[in-house]
């Protein structure tokens, strides 16, 4: 099987950190034409002008900034986009508390990057799939949307189950449309300093246990997660969609 996706708009958000980063870079190489976004401006913008793709940076929790950034993505691309990666998302650098102490701003900041942008990007993003009769919708859940978290943080379980819950309403509204949405639920990856300081705080036990429980005896890597996006984002996925696929070396 030969993933080819030339021809194919495709916009990646996240973009300053691992995954997403390496989601870019696999479907730039399978042929498309990639665009990516990320509301940390200052580290999304050398991995884009490395990699020579355009950035658009604004918070995508912001109805109106994710409505603006799709409408300039069309304008570079003449007006096509097939493939949404809802990359963005993450900790926002907290780590678990007691339920006691999680306060509003804390829960909300999860909220926003996790589940509300990802709704203001499909809302987004529709309309040019609809228009074409082809789309594929692509969110980076977790297995955190599958079971309580690692990270102990209970906002980013509650977010990413709903990200799980968007990604297949998304499916049934959009299907009859031939747009395609799926989750994709990755295990523990090293992708940036925060769960690189998470895997420290483990200890070498930690790290055994965690270790012990993947049936690959590996961490994974943000290439894994790439590999996925890329059939899914792929003519060889259209009969796939509504669905959360777990890629985390067999712990699920
Ligand atoms: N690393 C892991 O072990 C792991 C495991 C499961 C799921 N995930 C998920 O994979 C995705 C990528 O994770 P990662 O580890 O590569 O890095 P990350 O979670 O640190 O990166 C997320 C990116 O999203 C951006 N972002 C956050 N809020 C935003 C907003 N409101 N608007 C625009 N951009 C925003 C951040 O600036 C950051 O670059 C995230 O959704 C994360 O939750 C990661």
């Amino acid at each position: 099987m030969h993933i080819d996706l030339s021809g194919r708009s495709a916009l990646v958000t996240g973009a300053a950190q691992g995954i997403a980063q390496a989601v870019a870079l696999q479907l730039k190489a399978c042929g498309a034409a990639v665009q990516v976004a990320d509301i940390d401006g200052e580290r999304a913008a050398a991995f884009a002008r490395s990699n020579g793709l355009s950035l658009h940076v604004f918070d995508i929790a912001d109805r109106k900034a994710a409505h603006a950034a799709v409408a300039d993505v069309l304008k570079l691309s003449g007006g096509r986009l097939d493939i949404l990666v809802n990359g963005a998302g993450g900790v926002r650098g907290q780590v678990g508390q007691a339920i006691e102490s999680v306060d509003e701003a804390g829960w909300s900041a999860i909220f926003d990057a996790n589940i509300h942008g990802a709704f203001w990007m499909a809302q987004a993003c529709a309309p040019a799939m609809q228009a074409r009769g082809w789309g594929r919708m692509i969110h980076i859940a977790s297995g955190a949307g599958l079971r309580p978290s690692l990270t102990g943080i209970q906002a980013y379980t509650a977010a990413k189950h709903a990200l799980v819950g968007l990604a297949k309403q998304l499916s049934q509204d959009l299907g009859p449309h031939g747009i395609t949405s799926n989750a994709i639920a990755p295990g523990f990856i090293l992708s940036n300093p925060t769960t690189q300081r998470q895997w420290e705080a483990y200890g070498v036990d930690g790290q055994q246990r965690l270790l012990q429980s993947i049936h690959t005896r590996r961490l994974g890597e943000a290439q894994d997660i790439a590999s996925m996006a890329a059939f899914l984002a792929s003519d060889h996925a259209a009969w796939v969609t509504g669905q959360v696929i777990s890629v985390d070396g067999g712990r699920s």
